[in-house]
């Protein structure tokens, strides 16, 4: 019987989320499709009793419902639980499952270029939720983690956060400084440059080893990631994280090995649609 899937969210227009999973029941044959449903924050009581009479299999969930959804679920994942958020719903034998693949997503898409996190350093800018998420999956590695964000106050509220997890966290002014030196691992979270917005300030004297990720999904480069490529940094943008949470979250639904390859053509070629039909 077909299996039916989604994502939920407000604003969800922009998703990439379909055509990826899409690309991959094709792919191997499966007998499902992945929806994206706009839910307003007042409807999501409805929307969660809607999917399940509806028969879903799963859903995932993006802003604004990645914490509000929980009231609405029978059991949550440890991922979930220490996360204090979800994005992966699963229904198994009647029960709602929360699950969050997005801190442990953006560690797969490192792991490749930077393979021991243990004892090194990483400077996360924004406190939002996907930092939240990035920085506990980091600080549960060992990771050191210095946050800075435009309102300090968050930025303090997540180091607490992580201290409070048994990690190490610390935070700073959001502007360029000492921890330029030292960081191995520098995250740009903010949703700065979603819109092709200039980067506020310079990575000069960004250390030589640093990896420089830019977490936003674009057609274009963002300036930030242009700015690290000009300090002669390596760079990784959005797609991996996106990929490696919507992997995760498959085998959470599916098992097996989901496939990775097909995902990421079904990522990409949104990407360059984008690109040329809507610039
Ligand atoms: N690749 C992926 O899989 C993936 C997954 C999740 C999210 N994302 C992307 O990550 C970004 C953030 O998402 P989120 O869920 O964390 O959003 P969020 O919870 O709304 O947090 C937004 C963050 O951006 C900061 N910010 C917004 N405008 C700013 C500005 N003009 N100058 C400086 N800082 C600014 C906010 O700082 P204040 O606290 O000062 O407001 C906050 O730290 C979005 O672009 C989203 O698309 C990507």
């Amino acid at each position: 019987m077909e299996k039916h899937y989604a994502v939920i969210g407000d604003p969800i227009e922009h998703s990439y989320s379909p055509g990826m999973h899409n690309a991959g029941y094709n792919y191997l044959g499966i007998d499902a499709v992945y929806h994206r449903f706009h839910v307003h924050p007042a409807h999501l009581a409805e929307a969660v009793n809607g999917l399940c009479a509806l028969g879903f299999a799963g859903w995932n969930v993006t802003l604004p419902h990645k914490e509000s959804i929980i009231a609405y679920l029978d059991i949550l994942t440890p991922q979930a639980r220490r996360a204090g958020a979800v994005n992966t719903v699963k229904i198994h034998e009647g029960k709602k499952i929360g699950h969050n693949t997005d801190g442990d997503g953006f560690v797969c898409s490192i792991e490749g270029d930077l393979q021991s996190l243990a004892g090194k350093k990483a400077v996360l800018l924004g406190a939002g939720g996907a930092s939240k998420g990035i920085a506990l999956a980091l600080a549960e590695r060992g990771m050191h983690i210095h946050i800075l964000n435009r309102t300090p106050e968050k930025a303090m509220d997540l180091a607490r956060f992580v201290q409070r997890q048994g990690g190490k966290g610390s935070t700073g002014s959001f502007e360029p400084g000492d921890w330029l030196k030292d960081v191995d691992l520098l995250v740009q979270t903010t949703s700065l440059g979603l819109h092709g917005e200039p980067f506020p300030f310079t990575l000069a004297g960004i250390s030589e080893q640093a990896l420089v990720v830019d977490i936003i999904v674009n057609a274009r480069e963002t300036a930030f990631v242009q700015e690290a490529r000009k300090q002669g940094c390596r760079t990784l943008d959005g797609v991996g994280m996106l990929l490696y949470q919507g992997a995760l979250a498959w085998e959470f639904w599916l098992g097996g090995q989901a496939p990775l390859e097909a995902m990421r053509k079904g990522l990409k070629d949104q990407l360059l649609q984008k690109m040329f039909y809507k610039g």
